[in-house]
């Protein structure tokens, strides 16, 4: 039997983790921060399906492509987590639970970044671990996951 898909999803700039702004996103890059989601959801006994864009659209047709067969959603917008309604559109639909995860307190930054469009939309927002709250996030749809998986007879 395949095993629960946590869709990890990480927006615009996140690519560049470890040489963006490391005083304020740290050293360690994407790669680092996937395997740490990958080791959390194994752990768990979980699959997950680990993607990074810079574009907008590119989000809303992951989340439609993978929010029938994903257990629960685990995404970092960015950016767009200020500004996308197409994006909160899309995370209304699934049927999973969504955390919004941020490397930094984002409340303790610019007022833009005070606002999200997905935070009453989603489970639960994790914002300031750094890249413990991926694994924070991860566990949690992983443990929903597997909770409310049917025993096998
Ligand atoms: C971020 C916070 C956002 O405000 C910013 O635009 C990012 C990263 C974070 O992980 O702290 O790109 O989501």
């Amino acid at each position: 039997m395949s095993r629960p898909l946590v869709a990890v999803l990480n927006g615009p700039n996140l690519n560049l983790l470890g040489r963006r702004e490391p005083a304020l996103y740290g050293h360690e890059t994407l790669a680092d921060v996937e395997e740490l989601c990958r080791r959390t959801a194994d752990r768990h006994g979980c699959d997950v399906d680990l993607r990074q864009t810079n574009h907008e659209g590119v989000l809303v047709d992951w989340v439609q492509e993978l929010r029938e067969s994903a257990a629960g959603f685990v995404v970092n917008a960015g950016a767009y987590t200020h500004t996308s309604i197409a994006l909160r559109d899309a995370l209304v639909t699934v049927p999973g639970p969504v955390v919004e995860v941020h490397l930094t307190n984002v409340h303790a930054r610019e007022d833009f970044r005070h606002r999200s469009y997905l935070a009453d939309v989603v489970a639960a927002v994790v914002a300031g671990l750094g890249p413990a709250g991926y694994a924070a996030a991860v566990e949690y749809v992983a443990t929903r996951a597997t909770r409310s998986a049917v025993a096998p007879a």
